[in-house]
């Protein structure tokens, strides 16, 4: 169920054979998904919406759909059962979902995270198989302003805005550890950071307040399309192995800030996780 894409342009990408899952029926994930499948791989859109699934495959048969809400457990363990028995490949994953909600429970911790953490734990094997898969995880600049602190069980309950920061923290930590767990393997695991796209920009605070004070900014948000491209880079460019744990902003890699490359925290929150996700620790 495989084909191997051509090249994306620009920035010009030689990538590799693909059968990735996307997640999202919308937005950047949609985007990526119509990028790739028009490149030739075969995608599956994890999406919890059936209604908006069918919308976003509609017109190509080399995009599914398969149901999965990433904010239950339940639904994560039994898409993973079923993408296994029906996906003998996988080579990509982009564990792109994300939401912000107002709620201040912090909501974005169990989707954005653990969601993603549980998923990518159980595809891993899978991705192993094959010759050389990657793990995309979809963060934002708005890690900078994410905090964790274990010792007040702070992980779940957070203000509005700091919890979606915090998740995107976790984002960046996930991978950093997670490519610590892959090296001797050929998986690969990048996050990224795509540019603030305008449909969405909700997502962020600082984009709001951008938006209230200096209308002007909107001119300087991205398409979809174009806030799919650090995605695609990090799913498809080859040579960027080296890099794996990195953060990609623009294409390019991003250096971290302190909160963001440390190794004791990112350890502990994975080992914090797979209690969470009800995952035997093997590390
Ligand atoms: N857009 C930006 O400006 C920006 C900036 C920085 C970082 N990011 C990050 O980039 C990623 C994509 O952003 P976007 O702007 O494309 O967001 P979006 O348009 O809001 O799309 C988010 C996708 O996540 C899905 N989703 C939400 N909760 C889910 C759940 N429980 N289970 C399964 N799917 C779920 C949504 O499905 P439904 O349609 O069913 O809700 C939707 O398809 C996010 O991780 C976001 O944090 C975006």
């Amino acid at each position: 169920a495989t084909r191997r894409p051509s090249c994306l342009s620009p920035p010009c990408l030689s990538p590799p054979c693909l059968s990735p899952p996307v997640w999202g029926n919308t937005g950047i994930g949609r985007a990526t998904a119509l990028r790739l499948a028009g490149l030739g791989a075969r995608v599956v859109l994890a999406c919890r919406n059936q209604d908006k699934a069918r919308e976003a495959v509609t017109g190509s048969t080399d995009v599914v759909y398969m149901l999965l809400d990433l904010g239950s457990f339940r639904s994560v363990r039994s898409f993973a059962e079923s993408f296994l028995k029906a996906e003998k490949r996988l080579d990509l994953l982009i564990n792109n979902a994300g939401l912000l909600t107002t709620d201040g429970f912090g909501i974005e911790f169990g989707v954005n995270h653990l969601g993603h953490f549980l998923l990518t734990n159980l595809l891993l094997e899978r991705l192993q198989e094959g010759g050389g898969g990657r793990v995309v995880t979809l963060s934002s600049i708005a890690y900078r302003w994410g905090h964790i602190d274990f010792q007040v069980g702070d992980l779940n309950a957070c203000l509005f805005f700091s919890a979606y920061c915090n998740s995107k923290l976790c984002n960046v930590l996930f991978t950093l550890h997670l490519a610590k767990r892959l090296q001797g393997s050929k998986v690969t695991c990048y996050s990224v950071h795509p540019g603030e796209t305008s449909p969405k920009a909700q997502l962020c605070f600082h984009v709001l307040v951008l938006r209230r004070v200096v209308p002007i900014a909107r001119l300087l948000f991205l398409d979809p399309a174009t806030g799919a491209q650090t995605t695609l880079h990090c799913a498809l460019q080859e040579g960027i192995e080296p890099f794996s744990g990195r953060h990609f902003s623009c294409c390019a890699v991003e250096e971290l800030t302190p909160r963001g490359r440390d190794h004791a925290v990112a350890q502990r929150l994975w080992e914090v996780s797979e209690q969470l996700c009800g995952l035997s620790s093997t590390s």
